[in-house]
């Protein structure tokens, strides 16, 4: 009896789940229901609600299952990313690696907590949640490939210090929709910010090229 009542469950699973993937929701349905339920869980009158509203690189880039980037998106998205990019008013990319130190091991700054934005006078970078940073330490992420020794390897050069600006603030000019954060096309960072994170990167003095 039991047996069979075992064998009757396990087809009607069986047919349930064919039934189910016969009538999956196409791409579009999906997306619209997956925003609905991600909008919901939050309050509404709640200003970091526009977090949920995609720009056009973002929707791109959030395809759904493991459909493939096209050579046109892939340039659109790095041309809005370079268009994308402010450079400091003085011009000078290079700010101070100490500060860029700070910031790396920062995570404060634009997080939701108890239901409302964090509010602060200036967001940190974390950059240790993705990169392993300065040699010896170990509380670093491994997202993103080790910035260690990264100013050492790399030089100081005119287009070095450039490429690491404009990677810092848009990574997408650099590398269409990859897990990097577009950190100052955001907002989260400053272009000021971005130039301490440079020197960080950058300064022979700087603790991640010793
Ligand atoms: C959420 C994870 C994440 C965070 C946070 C993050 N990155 Fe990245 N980063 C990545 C990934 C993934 C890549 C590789 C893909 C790419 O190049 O965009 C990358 C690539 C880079 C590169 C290019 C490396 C090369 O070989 O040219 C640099 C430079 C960089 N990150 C610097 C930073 C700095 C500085 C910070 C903090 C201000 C930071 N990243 C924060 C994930 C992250």
């Amino acid at each position: 009896m039991k047996t069979t009542w075992i064998k009757w469950s396990a087809s009607a699973v069986t047919g349930l789940m064919v039934a189910g993937c016969a009538s999956y929701p196409d791409q579009a349905t999906t997306r619209q229901m997956a925003e609905k339920m991600v909008f919901e869980a939050f309050d509404a009158s709640l200003a970091h609600m526009k977090r949920l509203e995609q720009d056009r690189s973002q929707q791109i880039c959030s395809k759904i299952g493991d459909a493939k980037l096209s050579r046109e998106e892939a340039a659109e998205v790095v041309k809005l990313a370079r268009a994308s990019i402010q450079y400091p008013a003085s011009g000078q990319l290079t700010g101070d690696w100490k500060a860029g130190d700070r910031l790396a091991h920062d995570g404060s700054g634009d997080r939701i907590r108890s239901g409302k934005t964090e509010a602060n006078k200036q967001n940190g970078a974390l950059c240790q949640n993705c990169h392993a940073l300065a040699p010896g330490e170990i509380n670093v992420g491994n997202v993103g490939p080790p910035l260690t020794g990264y100013g050492k390897q790399r030089g100081n050069s005119e287009a070095i210090v450039k490429y690491t600006y404009e990677k810092i603030y848009n990574a997408w000019a650099y590398f269409p929709c990859s897990n990097m954060p577009r950190l100052g096309a955001t907002r989260h960072l400053t272009p000021e910010q971005v130039t301490h994170m440079v020197a960080y990167l950058l300064d022979p003095q700087s603790p991640i090229n010793k």
